[in-house]
C-alpha cells in the first residue's frame, strides 16, 4: 500500500513537471498558457513559484507521454490523470491551464485544471478525483507556499479559489490558503490549527462567498480557534481586489474591514433590518448558537459581553438562552 502511493506521487510529480516544461518550451503552452497567465497579472516569478502548467488541447498528449517514459497506465488512471474507457485512453486536463494542488511538505496531490474561455458548456474548474493521495476535504490549497507566514503573522487569510491565493501571494500577503471552492471542512481547518489559532475568511463578495462565510464560522469556533471575516464588494474576489491595490491598500482594506464573527453575524444579519424586532431576536440565537460552540468559558464570557453590548440585549437573557443550547445538546 505504501508502494503503491509512492507510485500515485510519482505520476503526480512527473505530471507537474509535464505541464511546466508544455507552458514554458512550447508554442501553444507559451501564446496560450502563458499568455493567460499574465493576463491576470502574474509574474514570471510567480507562475513558477506556484509550478503553474499548461495542458495541450489534445487527447492523448499527456498520457502518451508517461506512457512512453515507462509509467504504467494502473497509476494514470488512479490519480486521474488519464481516463480510461474500454480500450481508449484519454488525458482528463486538456486545453487548460494547469494549478497543482500540493501537502503541506510540497508533494503533487492532484490538479485543478481551468479552461481559458469560460462558457456554460465546460466547467470553468476541473479538478482530480479522489485517489489514495488526494483527498479534497483534507487538503488546501497553497498551503506549502503559506505555512511559514501562517506561523510567522500568527493569522491565515481563508480564500476561495486558487486565483485569490497566488494574487495575494504576489501582492505580498502569504499568509493565504483556498478551501478550493468546496465547503470548509474541520480537517481542513485542523491543518490551519497547527500553525495558528487565527483565521480571517475572505470569501467572494457574491452571495454564495456570504453563505460560505456564514458556515464556516463555527467549525472554526469549535477548534477553539478566533475567527475574522472581511467582506469585499459585491461583484469582487480577493484575487480581482488584490489585482486593483498595492500591498498597503489591500493591508489597510482587511485591517479596516476585518470583523470579528459576531460583528459580522450582525451586521449581515441584522443591519438592513434594524427595526425588526423578530429579525432581531433570531440573529441573537444565531449568534449565541455560535457562541456556544466555543470550548473556553473566558472567551464565551467576553462574546456574551460584546453581543449584549451589539444587540443591546441584557447579559441574562443571554446566559439563559446559552444554557438551554447547551442543554438540548446534552
Ligand atoms: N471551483 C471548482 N469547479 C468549478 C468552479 C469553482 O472546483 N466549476 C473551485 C475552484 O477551486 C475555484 C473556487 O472553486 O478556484 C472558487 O470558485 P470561483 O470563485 O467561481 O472561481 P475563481 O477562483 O474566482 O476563478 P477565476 O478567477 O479563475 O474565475
Ligand atoms: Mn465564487
Ligand atoms: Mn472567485
Ligand atoms: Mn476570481
Ligand atoms: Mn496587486
Amino acid at each position: 500500500k505504501a508502494n503503491e502511493k509512492e507510485s500515485l506521487y510519482l505520476v503526480s510529480e512527473f505530471a507537474n513537471t509535464y505541464f511546466q516544461n508544455i507552458l514554458h518550451k512550447t508554442d501553444q503552452g507559451k501564446s496560450i498558457g502563458l499568455s493567460y497567465f499574465k493576463e491576470r497579472g502574474f509574474t514570471e516569478e510567480t507562475i513558477k513559484t506556484f509550478d503553474l502548467g499548461y495542458a495541450l488541447d489534445v487527447w492523448q498528449g499527456f498520457t502518451d507521454e508517461a506512457l512512453k517514459k515507462g509509467y504504467s497506465i494502473e497509476y494514470l488512471e488512479k490519480t486521474g490523470l488519464t481516463i480510461v474507457k474500454e480500450d481508449k485512453r484519454f488525458d482528463r486536463f486538456k486545453g487548460r491551464v494547469m494549478f497543482p494542488i500540493k501537502s503541506m511538505s510540497g508533494r503533487v496531490l492532484g490538479f485543478g485544471g481551468r479552461i481559458l474561455v469560460t462558457d456554460k458548456k465546460a466547467a470553468k474548474y476541473m479538478n482530480s478525483p479522489e485517489s489514495d493521495i488526494y483527498h479534497k476535504s483534507k487538503v488546501l490549497y497553497g498551503i506549502y507556499h503559506a505555512k511559514q507566514s501562517i506561523a510567522k503573522e500568527d493569522n491565515c487569510y481563508l480564500v476561495e479559489g486558487y486565483t485569490d491565493v497566488i494574487q495575494f501571494y504576489q501582492t505580498g500577503i502569504k499568509n493565504v490558503v483556498s478551501s478550493s471552492g468546496t465547503a470548509l471542512t474541520s480537517e481542513q481547518i485542523r491543518l490551519i490549527n497547527r500553525l495558528t489559532k487565527n483565521i480571517t475568511v475572505l470569501f467572494d463578495g457574491d452571495a454564495a462567498g456570504m453563505r460560505a462565510s456564514l458556515r464556516g464560522i463555527d467549525l472554526i469556533l469549535e477548534q477553539g480557534m478566533n475567527v475574522k471575516v472581511c467582506t469585499f464588494p459585491e461583484g469582487e474576489d480577493p484575487d480581482s481586489f488584490a489585482k486593483q491595490n498595492t500591498l498597503q491598500e489591500l493591508t489597510e482594506y482587511l485591517n479596516a474591514n476585518a470583523k470579528d464573527f459576531i460583528q459580522f453575524k450582525a451586521s449581515v444579519l441584522f443591519e438592513e433590518s434594524k427595526n425588526d424586532p423578530i429579525k432581531k431576536a433570531e440573529t441573537v440565537r444565531d449568534i449565541i448558537n455560535s457562541i456556544s460552540k466555543i470550548p473556553d468559558r473566558i472567551k464565551k464570557e467576553i462574546y456574551i459581553q460584546e453581543c449584549a453590548r451589539i444587540m443591546d440585549v441584557s447579559e441574562e437573557v443571554l446566559f439563559s438562552t446559552l444554557a438551554q443550547i447547551n442543554k438540548k445538546e446534552i
